[in-house]
């Protein structure tokens, strides 16, 4: 190990990955420093599970120096398994058994004694609130319960690193955030946590560094303000429920963005009070009652329909220079 794989739970350089003609990971750098949560987000098909299969030794990439938990990829995933605790995303839990018996599988496949095991397996449990449906098969379990049991399962072994793809995708709201909070528990002891999200108010809640992949590049890199303050997406909307009003004020406001499919208009602001006190006067002075006004401002999605609207095209060039 040397002095920078030391600090850093993963580090990929030149990562490549080509399936056919097709090539998913066209030589991507990712720097994840120990002990922090780095999320990579991008449209379907971005290549996001492809990534989390190759830095997990589960598929091989066709290029890269790839280092996790200081262990080199290639030379050594034995040890880089060993380091690693993976949640992919589709579920791993075998739905003809128990909850319990899945965690005590789990427990067999890292080499516990039977007590340690069972230790793990009730303590974790626990952990994830599933000791009531512990000794019903996980087939009856619903969508966040088997979540709570993936990973679980996960962390049998204790790992160091941990992958999560896509944790909370059909998760309810209560479950997602309970989710969070067992990420963030993870991440308080010292877990290093490599997670993929098409949730931007996820990454945003718990990201140190986020990493947008697009066209088999990243578009941009930075932390979740880094990333808000490259698009300008501050606005104010105005939405009408009277068609009638919503064109005589599209008429009035001719600067503004149209949609006419759900009666609103938008109109660019920064959305400080003199702005606003500006745009007030002029809807005034207009005559234009709007039903509904909501000050926008840029938020990880805006940052996201910017970087990835066009699968192949380059990301601006203000876009590009922040991608470190
Ligand atoms: N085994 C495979 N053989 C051929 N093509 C594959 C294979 N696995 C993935 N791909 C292709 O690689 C691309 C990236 O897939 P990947 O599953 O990594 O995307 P993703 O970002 O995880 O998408 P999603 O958000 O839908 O989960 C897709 O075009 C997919 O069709
Ligand atoms: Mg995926």
């Amino acid at each position: 190990m040397n002095s920078t794989t030391n600090e850093l739970a993963i580090a990929a350089s030149g990562l490549r990955k080509a399936y056919g003609d097709k090539t998913v990971l066209d030589g991507i750098d990712l720097h994840v420093p120990a002990g922090t949560v780095f999320s990579l987000l991008g449209p379907n098909g971005a290549g996001k599970t492809t990534a989390v299969q190759i830095l997990s030794t589960l598929i091989t990439a066709d290029a890269g120096e790839l280092w996790v938990g200081g262990h080199n990829l290639a030379s050594h995933p034995q040890s880089v398994r060993a380091a690693i605790g993976v949640t992919g995303q589709f579920s791993a839990v075998d739905n003809l058994i128990t909850g319990e018996e899945n965690m005590l599988l789990m427990a067999d496949l890292h080499h516990l004694s039977r007590r340690e095991g069972r230790r793990v397996a009730a303590e974790l449990l626990e952990r994830f609130d599933l000791v009531e449906a512990a000794k019903k098969p996980a087939s009856t379990y619903s969508g966040g319960m088997r979540r709570r049991l993936d990973i679980a399962m996960t962390l049998v072994g204790s790992p160091r690193i941990i992958f999560l793809d896509e944790p909370t995708t059909g998760l309810d709201p209560r479950s997602r955030h309970n989710m969070w909070n067992i990420i963030r528990g993870l991440v308080a002891g010292g877990v290093t946590v490599f997670l993929t999200t098409q949730y931007l108010e996820e990454a945003d809640e718990l990201a140190d560094r986020i990493a947008v992949l697009n066209g088999g590049k990243l578009v941009a890199q930075g932390t979740a303000n880094e990333l808000k303050r490259l698009v300008p997406g501050g606005h104010v909307r105005l939405r009408f429920t009277d068609p009638v009003a919503y064109r005589s004020a599209a008429v009035a406001l001719r600067e503004a963005t149209r949609d006419e499919e759900s009666l609103s208009l938008q109109i660019p602001s920064g959305g400080s009070q003199r702005e606003l006190r500006a745009i007030l006067d002029w809807l005034d002075s207009a005559d234009v009652e709007a039903d509904e006004l909501t000050v926008h401002t840029p938020d990880l999605d805006d940052v996201f329909f910017a970087l990835t609207s066009h699968p192949t095209a380059a990301a601006p060039a203000a876009l590009k220079e922040n991608v470190r």
